[in-house]
């Protein structure tokens, strides 16, 4: 694997999950790492590693989160968009709100977010990774403003790469199948989901598993790195075969 020592990583939606597990790999892989999430409730640093609490479906928040990162470091190398909601539900009962929100987390983040970073970005010849979802490919009931807010950031990396490839900034996405992570969890939780069990769930997936989030942060890392330096705008299934029946 590519090494990252002396890069900086920012990993937006880290806590948990995916983002968590992608937080480790850079880690251990010599970055320096800035974790912005919800979930964190209060600021928090050690060696190579700082933690930031922020809503990035409020631009506001994220836009401090920025200012605080852009003058402790004044670079970056790699942004990673990755926060990320679940909203399972039918269209009657998806809620204005709910849309809002999935539409707020799932893809304006990474609008402001990819924002907030270009000029870092064009500056150190840099890349973005977005997390989509194998979900943005094919649909699924009871998903609509999921599936619509990843096909909608699909597409938005496409744009951006050309935006940027003359700028040397690549942009790809990531779209995973079903990786065990709470998100995923939560579907299931004392009820079936609306793809049936978890084990029907499963059974969608040809590699006859879930998969674990430490997969999903290797071909992060591989699609950051200059390992893929002639990978931009495309979107990497990493499905266990989930789109290809
Ligand atoms: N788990 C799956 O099966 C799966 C499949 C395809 C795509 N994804 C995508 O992968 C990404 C990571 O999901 P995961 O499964 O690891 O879920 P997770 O819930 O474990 O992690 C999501 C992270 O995003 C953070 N987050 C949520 N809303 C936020 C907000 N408004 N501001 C800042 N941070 C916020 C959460 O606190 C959490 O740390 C998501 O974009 C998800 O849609 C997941």
């Amino acid at each position: 694997m590519y090494s990252y020592k002396g890069k900086k990583v920012l990993v937006a939606g880290g806590a948990s999950g995916i983002g968590a597990a992608t937080v480790t790999a850079f880690r251990e892989a010599g970055a320096d790492v800035a974790v912005f999430d919800i979930a964190f409730k209060e600021v928090r640093e050690e060696a190579g590693l700082l933690e930031y609490p922020a809503d990035l479906a409020d631009s506001s928040q994220l836009s401090a989160a920025y200012a605080m990162l852009k003058e402790r470091w004044r670079a970056l190398d790699v942004l990673i968009n990755n926060a990320g909601i679940e909203c399972v539900a039918t269209l009657e009962e998806t809620t204005e709100e709910a849309w809002d929100r999935v539409m707020g987390v799932n893809l304006k983040s990474v609008f402001l977010s990819c924002k907030e970073a270009l000029p870092l970005l064009k500056e150190s010849r840099g890349s973005i990774v977005n997390t989509a979802s194998q979900l943005a490919f094919v649909g699924a009931s009871s998903f609509t403003a999921y599936t619509a807010s990843k096909a909608a950031v699909v597409n938005f990396t496409r744009s951006l790469a050309l935006e940027t490839a003359k700028d040397g900034v690549r942009v790809n996405c990531v779209c995973p199948g079903a990786i065990d992570t709470p998100l995923l969890r939560r579907q299931f939780e004392g009820r079936r989901g609306p793809q049936g069990t978890l084990d029907d769930l499963i059974g969608m997936h040809p590699l006859g598993r879930l998969g674990e989030p430490s997969e999903i942060a290797g071909c992060i890392l591989f699609l950051a790195s200059p390992l893929a330096s002639f990978v931009t705008g495309s979107a990497m299934l990493a499905d266990g075969g989930y789109t290809i029946q």
